[in-house]
């Protein structure tokens, strides 16, 4: 007899049938009600022991934490709080807890700090929290492949060890087979590459939309899907050192379409979550719904989780440009009573408090803020033929989210060789660095655009979590790569 998953027992109970069920106990209460979970789902199934037909030994080995085998038959259940339960006539035990060690973890049921949990990362998958957090982690990978496949994008592997730094921060990991303590030289004392591993420096990929181009250009539309790398120093709530990244690029599409896609995009990802795991939603929805009443009145959400997706899905966003949002920002009264800690000026980056401002006081939605100055965007941005003397601006956008701020990051690229040449020059960016990235302008070149969406960010949205690190398997942060 093969195992069902109590995902599948729960939706379609075939009562009255012998049945095998495999998980981890939850809870064993009176010697008689097993909860158990197997993953397939964030509800536990209830089974009943009937503890004169066991030996004592069995029994004690029936412990929180502790993976079991059960058979029996599935029945109507007598209790309140389930529609089915599992009476047992088998037991087999397959992996022991020890009470005493199980205590000391996350796994003993009762409420444990986020922080305390992350020091566990190895056990909190164990959690309702991290499973319910996981399974729509997954939810959103496969929404991302689903969309994008529905449209004819095809899927990249664009390279994780990479010579060039696309974003151009300079933030990057280095990748080397030489002995850190005794690296080969030049005669000028810098460190000789050519004896490295690729014979030049290497690093680990900020982005993989320079090589995505490249295949855009050909195939048309595809998308990458893949881990990035960001040596910043930011130890905040939403940054890692190890995300991952979707980056679509499409050929002869410009800003707008790009807008478009994006949008669509986001909010095919949060109705795929809604309709495919609103278990796990309304469990993490509620979970949220409890955290908010120990908080200030002030500092709490306006929506639910649930209905912040909800609101995503049915509402557009709201599209302005840099030169608007400066506007905006410099006329509210948050401004003219000084409550900006950074300036707001035209040329200057906006900073978190400015994007927050915009996105959930101003206008409580979605943002797409577009045509910001060139000189604080990447050289690949298409040079704006419609910039204000003096003012030069780029065809780029950033999607900012409430809770989240930065979501997504794209631009229409720049197609015309001699303005990239300007670009890279401007740059300090060497062409023969990126001399394939350049011929493509060569042959056939022509307009198109992409972006870059935060995988963790958005994982962030569609849960609630209010930390990065917790909605990553395993967080690379500066100082941290413990598991
Ligand atoms: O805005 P970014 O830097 O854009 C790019 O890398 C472009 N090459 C994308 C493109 O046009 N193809 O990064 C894109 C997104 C950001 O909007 C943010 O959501 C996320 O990646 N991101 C991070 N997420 C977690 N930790 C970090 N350190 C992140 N840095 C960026
Ligand atoms: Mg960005």
């Amino acid at each position: 007899m093969k195992r069902v998953k109590i995902s599948e027992i729960l939706r379609e109970p075939k009562l009255g049938t012998e049945t095998i069920v495999k998980g981890w106990v939850r809870a064993f209460r009176s010697n008689r009600f097993i909860q158990l979970n197997d993953g397939s789902t964030i509800n536990t199934l209830q089974a009943v022991v009937d503890f004169e037909q066991f030996d004592e030994s069995v029994l004690k080995k029936i412990t929180t934490g502790a993976a079991v085998g059960l058979k029996g038959l599935l029945v109507e259940s007598q209790g309140s709080g389930q529609s089915v339960e599992l009476q047992v006539s088998e037991v087999e035990i397959i992996g022991e807890a020890n009470p005493d060690d199980v205590q000391k973890t996350v796994m003993q049921p009762k409420k444990h700090s986020l922080e305390f949990l992350r020091e566990q990362a190895h056990l909190r998958f164990r959690t309702n929290t991290f499973g319910a957090v996981f399974r729509i982690r997954h939810a959103v990978s496969f929404a991302i492949h689903e969309f994008f496949n529905q449209r004819g994008f095809y899927y990249i592997h664009t390279p994780i060890i990479t010579g060039s730094d696309a974003e151009g921060a300079g933030e990057m990991f280095r990748v080397t087979t030489l002995d850190p303590t005794n690296p080969p030289l030049n005669e000028d004392g810098s460190v000789n590459y050519k004896e490295d591993f690729f014979g030049k420096p290497v690093n680990l990929t900020v982005s993989g939309q320079l090589e995505g181009e490249l295949a855009a250009l050909a195939l048309g539309q595809i998308y990458t899907f893949g881990p990035t790398f960001r040596a910043e120093n930011s130890n905040t709530s939403r940054h890692l050192a190890e995300f991952w990244m979707i980056e679509p690029e499409v050929a002869f599409n410009d800003i707008h379409d790009n807008m478009d896609l994006a949008e669509d995009m986001l909010k095919y990802i949060c109705s795929y979550v809604m309709n495919h795991f609103a278990d796990d939603l309304k469990f993490l929805s509620d979970r949220e719904a409890t955290e908010q009443q120990s908080k200030p009145q002030n500092e709490r959400t306006e929506l639910s989780l649930i209905e912040r997706l909800q609101f995503v899905t049915s509402n557009d966003f709201k599209r302005i440009t840099y030169t608007e949002a400066i506007d905006i920002l410099r006329n509210s009264n948050h401004y003219k009573k000084k409550k900006f800690q950074y300036e707001v000026d035209w040329g200057t980056d906006l900073q978190s408090e400015h994007e927050r401002y915009l996105v959930e006081k101003e206008f409580k939605r979605p943002v797409i803020i577009t045509d910001y100055p060139a000189s604080f965007k990447a050289f690949y941005m298409r040079r704006n033929d419609h910039s204000e003397p003096g003012r030069e601006t780029v065809a780029a956008m950033d999607i900012l989210f409430p809770g989240i701020g930065e979501m997504v990051g794209g631009s229409q690229r720049e197609e015309r060789l001699d303005v990239l040449k300007e670009k890279c020059a401007a740059f300090h960016i060497p062409e023969e660095d990126l001399w394939w990235y350049l011929d493509t302008r060569r042959f056939g070149s022509v307009p198109h655009a992409g972006f870059g969406l935060g995988f963790e960010r958005m994982v962030m949205f569609v849960t609630g979590m209010s930390n990065i690190r917790d909605v990553i398997p395993f967080p690379r942060t500066p100082q941290n790569a413990e598991f």
